[in-house]
């Protein structure tokens, strides 16, 4: 076949794909599971919901069905990573479809697109950049005090820079968690300091998984941290996985269960479970996803091995 033959082919192949990624697969949700171990000896499972990257806006109506089937699940503690919303008219569609998940024991920190509305940029950027550049606006204008205080109305704890403790199931969770560090809000140094060996878990949560944020969080004593903001890639290629993560994190941790550090002895001295969520949506103006699904996560957290 003449090259100028294949190229024919080739944009009709181009088109399908593109058609697939942000038609099928961007309104394909997964529920993924995992177990942890992570609980003290003897302690009862905890089935904890792992949320992120939701990137709302209310005619997504395929994702706001699938967060309502969540509350099925039953989990004891839910946890929300950030980047929810991407409207200003998002947040009550949003909170409605948490529904009953909002009486239910939650945690959340916010992404920057929960403060700074999408803007349209070349979508093939984020291959040779991460977003951390992106923000040079410095007034948000996006309703995310809204968001908060609706989600803490309904008791969920607001951890941005902040450290508390809730009760899940019959656990005793000491929490710790930074705001996003890709606009430069996020302030480990309020939450520094020890965690306490007392408590049933030690759970640290923040939006975007930077390796130097996490090494301090391990060096304190955490023993989960949750985090989202890489999509798992959002754009993949079978068996490679993810093309980029859109922070400091690798490629193969862009998505799923790991530890942090990768290896023994190349951080802090001593390691952490890490979940990095896949999130459940895409900026309104890069809407596709390909070879990786959107998602959400129930964790299940058992007793530790040994
Ligand atoms: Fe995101």
């Amino acid at each position: 076949m003449r090259p100028h033959a294949l190229l024919p082919a080739t944009a009709a192949a181009g088109v399908a794909v593109l058609g697939y990624s942000a038609v099928v697969e961007r309104n394909w949700f997964a529920l993924r599971r995992h177990e942890v171990p992570v609980l003290p000896p003897g302690a009862r499972p905890l089935r904890v919901l792992h949320i992120s990257d939701a990137h709302l806006t209310p005619g997504r109506h395929r994702l706001l069905s699938f967060l309502r089937t969540l509350d099925a699940l039953e989990p004891d503690l839910v946890v929300n990573t950030g980047d929810s919303i991407a409207s200003k008219l998002s947040v009550t569609p949003l909170l409605d479809a948490l529904g009953p998940l909002l009486d239910r024991p939650g945690v959340f920190v916010f992404g920057s697109n929960d403060l700074y509305a999408p803007t349209m940029k070349n979508p093939a950027r984020y291959l040779w950049r991460t977003s951390s550049d992106e923000h040079k606006r410095h007034v948000p204008d996006l309703p995310w005090a809204e968001l908060g205080s609706g989600l803490e109305a309904a008791g969920w704890m607001d951890a941005n820079n902040r450290r508390g403790r809730i009760k899940a199931g019959e656990l005793d969770i000491e929490v710790a968690g930074v705001h996003d560090s890709h606009i430069k809000r996020d302030r480990y140094d309020k939450i520094a300091g020890p965690a306490d060996p007392a408590a049933d878990l030690r759970l640290g949560v923040l939006h975007s998984p930077e390796p130097a944020v996490m090494d301090r969080f391990v060096a304190d004593g955490f023993d989960l941290l949750l985090a989202g903001h890489t999509h798992g890639g959002q754009v993949c290629l079978p068996v490679f996985g993810a093309l980029v993560t859109n922070c400091g994190i690798d490629r193969a941790r862009a998505r799923g269960l790991s530890q942090h550090p990768a290896q023994p002895g190349t951080g802090p001295g001593k390691r952490a479970f890490l979940h990095v969520s896949g999130g459940l949506g895409t900026s309104p103006y890069a809407p596709v996803r390909l070879a990786c699904r959107p998602e959400a996560t129930l964790l299940t957290l058992v007793p530790r091995i040994g």
